[in-house]
């Protein structure tokens, strides 16, 4: 989730191989947050508020890339509004159909999906990238990639939301941090914790996941991460096609600041964009 600080660097070296996915094996891992460290809940409902207030004025589709089980949609679904979801979890994406199933609102699409590649077939009033999201691709040129397929997939004029943690030279410094910890859910009474660490051969921040079941079986879990540098990050979008209308420094609104541990960015679609650039 990589919920603690994390870094802000230009450049890196070749892929790194990964091991599976905690979203694979915990779909509904969000929801389970609740019984999870307070801090934690109060950092996922606040981006849940500043989705929602961003997108208020949207009426026409909204597109989520890593949209796990639809989380940041459902307001958008209860307000009739289309959404269309991806995933690179075969299991979130069918967290997402059940779930949006039973809200019995307005047109939902849900798709396995695995950026950098982007929904085709249609043009959105708006993009999400959440949560850390970009931080999922993790090769510069991959990042370039998704952002001007989003800039190709969103209407003249359209929105990207999204936001970035920071604050990492920290975790170089110190090599390990700690993330979530608490029970998974209130029924299985499985544990989860997680760590964070500075990984150098990867050039990134590797979070490893450890899951213990009731029964004291261990399962454990990896997901890496890769940053650039909020200034690179907004070079990148303006190359791409998007004017920057807003930057804050949190969920909780404000102005970005050289020391927020988070950029949430407001950007548009340029008129002028030539998304097949
Ligand atoms: C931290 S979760 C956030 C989910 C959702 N945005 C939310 O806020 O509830 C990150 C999601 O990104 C998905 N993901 C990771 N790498 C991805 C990729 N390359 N393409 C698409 N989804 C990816 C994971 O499966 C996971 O569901």
């Amino acid at each position: 989730m990589v919920l603690p600080s994390i870094v802000g660097f230009a450049f890196w070296r070749d892929p790194i191989a990964v091991g599976d996915s905690i979203y694979d094996a915990v779909p509904w891992l969000e929801r389970s947050w609740s019984a999870m460290a307070e801090s934690r809940e109060r950092f996922l409902q606040g981006s849940e508020a500043w989705y929602s207030r961003n997108l208020s004025g949207i009426d026409g589709c909204v597109c989520e890339l890593g949209c796990g089980f639809g989380r940041l949609l459902v307001p958008l679904a209860r307000r009739g509004v289309c959404v269309h979801g991806m995933d690179a979890s075969a299991a979130r994406v069918a967290a997402a159909r059940e779930l949006f199933a039973t809200l019995g609102s307005g047109e939902s699409t849900f798709e396995v999906l695995r950026m950098p590649e982007v929904p085709r077939g249609r043009q959105f009033d708006a993009v999400i990238l959440a949560l850390n999201a970009i931080g999922y691709v993790r090769t510069f040129e991959d990042k370039v990639t998704l952002m001007r397929g989003i800039a190709s997939i969103l209407k003249p004029g359209g929105l990207l939301l999204m936001d970035q943690r920071r604050g990492s030279l920290l975790l170089r410094l110190v090599r390990r941090w700690p993330g979530l910890k608490g029970k998974i859910a209130q029924t299985t009474g499985a544990n989860l914790v997680s760590g964070l660490r500075w990984d150098s051969s990867a050039s990134g921040i590797r979070e490893t996941f450890e899951l213990q079941a009731a029964d004291g079986t261990v399962q454990v879990f990896h997901d890496t991460f890769r940053f650039c540098s909020v200034s690179a990050t907004l070079r990148m979008l303006q190359a791409s096609g998007f004017r920057i209308e807003r930057c804050d420094g949190g969920f909780s609104g404000g102005a970005f600041r050289p020391w927020s541990r988070t950029i949430a960015i407001v950007a548009r679609r340029t008129h002028d964009t030539d998304p097949g650039h």
